[in-house]
């Protein structure tokens, strides 16, 4: 059961190590950060170096990619005790990380693969997150990834999948909005009905990003600003899920910081009306 009350961190982004001197300059209006775990797992040097700096000014949330909690792999208990020694340095309000599995039996596929979504898929998962939980001692967020294939004997849609995980494991879901819309295009479902059936407490963080579209797939690059099909299905969701802490993440041909600061302004003007009546 659900007893925390959703906190509101307001809009940020990503934190990427093109802006880090801008960022310790400039101070730019943002909210919070969100930052890479694996690019903290490190000893010393720079990055550590400036992630020291920037949070003393600002709230962070961290975001994995190396959990693999899908796979059938034991889970990498190294890696674990990695990201709860960066949890005592950071402190950050939560941790996330994808609803996929990324390799098996030693081999790492670099990628944030789709699982089958069956009820076997839920039980392994859900008891995995309940692990990892148990050993983080908080609860941890994961978000929809963005995929291509699908599996011939899933039983239920990716939004039944990602509502049922969150429930048996008691966890809470990184909704990324632009992989809802990816997804729904490469496999031909309505975003609207993904949103509209994802349960609105477990709902602590939204990303944005662009894609590109390639006419008959669009893939998951975080090399363009925020598309406006996006824009308008965050809408769909801020209307829905009420105030909820929005980032943007950009990966690829990183734009100067005023630039994401702009699209950041854009993404607290279409949500802030509709979190202003719901407040
Ligand atoms: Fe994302």
């Amino acid at each position: 059961m659900l007893s925390t009350r959703r906190p509101f961190l307001g809009f940020g982004l990503g934190l990427r190590k093109e802006h880090f001197e801008a960022v310790l300059q400039a101070r730019p209006p943002l909210d919070w950060f969100e930052i890479l775990t694996e690019n903290y797992l490190v000893d010393g040097g720079k990055p550590l170096y400036y992630l020291d700096k920037i949070r003393a000014d600002y709230p962070m949330v961290m975001h994995g990619v190396s959990l693999s909690i899908g796979s059938t792999a034991p889970l990498d208990w190294d890696y674990l005790h990695q990201v709860k020694q960066l949890m005592e340095r950071v402190q950050p309000h939560w941790v996330s990380d994808h609803l996929c599995w990324t390799g098996v039996e030693g081999l790492n596929l670099h990628d944030l693969l789709p699982l089958p979504y069956t009820e076997e898929a839920i039980e392994h998962v859900a008891s995995r997150v309940q692990q990892v939980q148990d050993f983080l001692g908080k609860r941890i967020l994961l978000e929809n990834v963005s995929s291509y294939v699908c599996y011939r004997h899933s039983q239920m849609s990716e939004w039944e999948f990602l509502t049922q995980v969150a429930e048996r494991a008691d966890c809470l879901i990184l909704l990324d909005i632009n992989n809802i819309y990816v997804s729904a295009r490469n496999h031909g479902f309505d975003p609207q009905v993904y949103v509209d059936a994802i349960p609105c407490e477990r709902v602590w963080q939204f990303h944005l990003a662009g894609h590109t579209d390639l006419g008959h797939c669009i893939i998951d690059t975080h090399d363009h600003p925020v598309r406006e099909e996006v824009w308008a299905l965050f809408e769909a969701a801020a209307k829905r899920f009420g105030p909820v802490s929005t980032m943007i993440e950009r990966d690829d041909q990183i734009p100067p910081l005023n630039e994401l600061l702009n699209e950041l302004a854009q993404a607290r003007s279409i949500a802030m009306p509709h979190w202003r009546l719901a407040a």
